[in-house]
Order: C-alpha cells, then structure tokens, then sequence
C-alpha cells in the first residue's frame, strides 16, 4: 500500500491529536503534532519575556528556536523536553495569538513540509489541508460541539492533575475558535476536498474505523 500523508484540521480540543495517534500507530506512520510546534513558539515567547504583541521581536527571534518531535512524540525546543509545559491554558491562549503572525506560520510551515516529504505521515493542525500539504492525498476535518470538546478537555486536564473549570474551558474553546476562524492568515477552515466527520457522539474506536476504511480507499 502506497505510503501516504493525512491532513487532520479541526477546531480546538477536537480530538485531533488523540484519533491521530492511533491511525498513526496502525499504520506506523510518523506522526506531526503541528499545534506542539506553535506552542513551542508561544512557550519561547513567554520564558524569554517577550512582549506577545510584539510581532517585530518576535519575527526576529525565530531563528532563535530550534524544535524537534521524537518518535515517541516528545516535543523538544532547543534541546528542552517541552512536552508538558507548552500544554497549560495559558500557552494555549498565547499560542493562539503567535499563530496569527505570518512569520511564525511561514518559519513553521516550511518546517512542516520537509517533515512530509518522504510520505507515510499524518499531520494536525489548522492548516495542513488548506496550506501546508494542499495535494494531501486524504484530508479530514474533524468536528465536535463546544460541549463535547469542553467536556472532554476538562476530564484531561483533571487526569494531568492540572486545574479544571468547566465553565473557564468552554469561554476559553469559544474565544479560541473565534480567533483561530477569523485570523487573517491561514485562518481555520475545511478544505474544499476534506471529509468532514463529526465526533460529538463517536467513540475513538469508530472514529478510528472510518478513517482507517477512508485511508484504505485511497491508498491502494
Ligand atoms: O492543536 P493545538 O490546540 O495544539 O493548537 C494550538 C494553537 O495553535 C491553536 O490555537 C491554533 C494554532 N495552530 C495553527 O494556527 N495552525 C496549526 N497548523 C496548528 C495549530
């Protein structure tokens, strides 16, 4: 079977990342977690106390930071183990910011395309089958209501021992969503061919399944 590259896009807490995993390791595909890599850049920002507004800095400290995912998906920056400190609400608002500079996604969607280059990887995002990897050969955008994608981080962030308000989780999805569908650049959106598939009442398994038959279709 033709060794091919998966674009899943979605909003926020979706599930992206978990469903991506999995196809991932059936079919020993490499796995890129692009939000880590936006993350990294909202991470460096903070711990160098760079002001997040300023687009100019941080245009000019990009080459500054150097990311690397090993293949058990730990993400480093600049040789640190990030993995866990670039998942807290704060990086993930910050990150939603830093996301919308063209310099950032420019610098990164390079990165993004060389890492796909040799095919049998499955990349998530925002972007990956509108700019990153337009001739993906299958795409997926995947849904799920505020409610779900809600609920579902708030039992995450209690199994991380992490703080957890509801109330705080579902505001913060929605001013997310807004900001990632409304940016100027690349702004969140299901590519013309991606197949939409709503998961507010799968479970992981049948979401699995039907990527798993849609890959099936398209890679032989
Ligand atoms: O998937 P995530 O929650 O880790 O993404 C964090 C933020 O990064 C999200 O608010 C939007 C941004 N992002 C992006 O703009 N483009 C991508 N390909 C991936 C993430």
């Amino acid at each position: 079977m033709e060794r091919i590259a998966i674009a899943i896009d979605g909003p926020s807490a979706a599930g992206k990342s978990t469903i991506a995993k999995l196809i991932a390791k059936q079919l020993n595909y490499a796995y890129i977690d692009t939000g880590a890599m936006y993350r990294c850049v909202a991470y460096y920002v903070k711990t160098n106390g760079i002001d997040i507004q300023n687009e100019d800095l941080i245009t000019s400290i990009l080459t500054n930071i150097h990311i690397h995912i090993d293949q058990n998906n730990n993400v480093f920056l600049n040789d640190q183990n990030v993995s866990g400190l670039i998942r807290s609400d704060e990086i993930s608002m910050m990150t939603s910011k830093v996301s919308s500079y063209q310099a950032v996604r420019t610098f990164l969607v390079e990165q993004q395309r060389l890492m796909a280059l040799s095919g049998g990887v499955i990349l998530d995002g925002r972007d990956i089958g509108t700019v990153v990897l337009p001739n993906a050969q299958l795409k997926i955008y995947q849904q799920a209501s505020v409610k779900t994608r809600a609920m579902r981080r708030y039992k995450e962030n209690l199994e991380r021992g992490m703080e957890a308000d509801l109330e705080a989780i579902t505001k913060d999805i929605e001013q997310r969503d807004y900001q990632d569908m409304n940016r100027a650049i690349s702004p969140l959106k299901k590519a013309e061919d991606a197949i939409e598939i709503d998961t507010s009442t799968m479970s992981l398994q049948e979401v699995v399944d039907e990527i798993m038959n849609l890959v099936k279709k398209v890679g032989l």
